[in-house]
């Protein structure tokens, strides 16, 4: 068994392990250890501590794959929701769907008895405004927000300033490999955006006969390459882990048009080694790992893909 979580799962990382300890299925673990981080206020990418759109207006993105079925469910830009990680399980579990977006996955939310959450913190408000302020003309100003958001996007959208995505992956102990992912998004995203988090192959994919695969940062990146699905089907044409993630790495560090940014890959093989490649975040990049064998979650920091390339890493065994 093995989880690993990105930097900012730690409200939800022990909960998911001590399920999975329990026997529980991957899905049954990750979803509750994401509820937790959804609603921690100082977990600032992710639900209630997340930042918002452009409009001041929070958008959700989330999903969850189970690798044995290949079953995944997924929902978009999701207003006025926390718990968007279970409603998007439930969009797996009951409809003949894999993916709603908007007004229609709040309406979901609803038949679910999901509540309509306060999801803007008074600090993202302050913060929000204060940021825009400083970009905007005073006829941009006097009108907001009937103005044009498309010249404001590029002013103000950073996703290196927010540590942007909550990403688990597990194997539990029935060899079940199952990833999760929640996020509020680049924040000051133009409203719609939505990343990686909730597409399959691009932020996440799992095949419990291969490994899993679940990344943060860009997902304008990830979205180009495919590079959750990369690492899996090349472990499934036989590639080890570490090769796998050189595939992938190598297909981002080829992207020089259209935005481009730091990605952070945390990747599982069904042997349940692991891996977490920092490719090109200036900052240290953290993360999470628990096994039976460590006891508790422990902090790990994430390889960097240059010594992933020039192979300065440690063999896997
Ligand atoms: N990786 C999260 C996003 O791009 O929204």
């Amino acid at each position: 068994m093995i989880v690993v979580g990105n930097c900012e799962s730690w409200p939800g990382i022990e909960t998911t392990a001590r399920h999975l300890q329990q026997g529980a299925h991957g899905l049954d673990a990750l979803v509750p250890g994401l509820s937790l981080v959804e609603a921690e206020a100082k977990v600032r990418s992710v639900g209630y501590g997340g930042w918002p759109n452009l409009l001041g207006e929070m958008e959700f993105d989330a999903s969850v794959m189970n690798g044995t079925t290949r079953d995944y469910g997924a929902v978009a830009a999701v207003p006025m929701t926390l718990e968007v990680t279970r409603l998007a399980r439930a969009v797996l579990e009951n409809l003949p769907h894999t993916m709603l977006v908007g007004e229609g996955a709040r309406r979901y939310a609803d038949e679910l008895g999901l509540a309509r959450d306060p999801v803007l913190l008074e600090h993202s408000k302050e913060v929000w405004w204060r940021k825009l302020e400083d970009v905007m003309t005073p006829e941009q100003k006097d009108a907001f927000p009937n103005t044009d958001l498309a010249p404001l996007t590029r002013a103000i959208t950073d996703p290196e300033k927010v540590r942007d995505t909550t990403v688990f992956l597990c194997k539990d102990s029935r060899n079940n490999i199952c990833t999760a992912t929640s996020t509020s998004g680049w924040a000051w995203k133009y409203p719609g955006r939505v990343g990686d988090s909730p597409i399959p192959g691009a932020g996440f994919y799992a095949d419990s006969r291969y490994g899993g695969a679940a990344c943060t940062h860009t997902g304008e990146m990830t979205m180009r390459c495919s590079t959750a699905r990369t690492v899996v089907l090349a472990m499934k044409l036989g590639m080890s882990l570490d090769d796998a993630l050189r595939l992938a790495v190598t297909e981002l560090q080829e992207l020089k048009s259209g935005y481009t940014g730091g990605v952070v890959i945390h990747a599982i093989d069904a042997a349940g080694h692991h891996r977490v490649i920092n490719v090109g975040c200036e900052e240290d990049i953290i993360y999470w790992i628990w096994t039976p064998q460590l006891g508790k979650p422990v902090k790990q920091q994430a390889l960097k893909a240059e010594d992933l390339l020039t192979g300065r890493v440690e063999a896997l065994s």
